[in-house]
């Protein structure tokens, strides 16, 4: 099996997403990371140096690699990978694959977010706490067509990060 997880950025993909992978003893890939490997260069960068939309494309391209390529993985996807081009479609289209939403509350993003936004092109220009409140609210309200169609959807809410992989695996299974 294959699960891809989605969510906002800063939904805690990655971190549940290795912890899943352990438990089920699964490889984990992020797709950021792999793109990072295969540009020799960060997510940032490739954003400033090569642009978006070169960035949406490779990022589709290795989606595609991914899902057809691998078995007993957890991939760990951008926030953005499910909204662009036919990405969402792929996902939910590929055999053996499970998505799962991990559905995290504005204010829990917000304040991840504004430690961790010089990282993410799409944000570090954002100043305030109350205007990175503001376009996460907009954002998240763009992306939420995309990121519902996933087959599974957690609320991450107040609960701990074993609680949610105890959750994942009782909704896998
Ligand atoms: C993006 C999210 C990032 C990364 C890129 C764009 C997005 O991944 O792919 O900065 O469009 O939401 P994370 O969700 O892992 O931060």
């Amino acid at each position: 099996m294959i699960v891809v997880l989605i969510g906002y950025m800063a939904s805690g993909k990655s971190t549940l997403g290795k912890m899943l992978a352990k438990k089920l003893n699964y490889e984990f890939v992020d797709l950021d990371d792999y793109i990072e490997e295969i540009e020799k260069m960060t997510v940032s960068d490739v954003f400033k140096t090569k642009g978006e939309i070169y960035f949406r494309k490779q990022e589709s391209f290795y989606l595609k690699e991914k899902l057809e390529n691998s078995n007993n993985i957890i991939l760990s996807v951008g926030g953005g990978t499910p909204c662009f081009g036919n990405n969402m479609e792929m996902i939910l289209e590929s055999k053996n694959v499970t998505s799962i939403y991990l559905k995290a509350s504005i204010p829990k993003l917000v304040k991840k977010l504004i430690k961790k936004k010089d990282k993410r092109p799409l944000i570090a220009h954002i100043e305030t706490e109350e205007a990175l409140t503001e376009f996460i609210g907009k954002h998240l309200f763009e992306r939420l067509p995309y990121y519902s169609q996933a087959q599974l959807i957690i609320n991450t809410g107040s609960k701990s990060k074993k609680n949610i992989v105890e959750e994942l695996i009782l909704k896998l299974f």
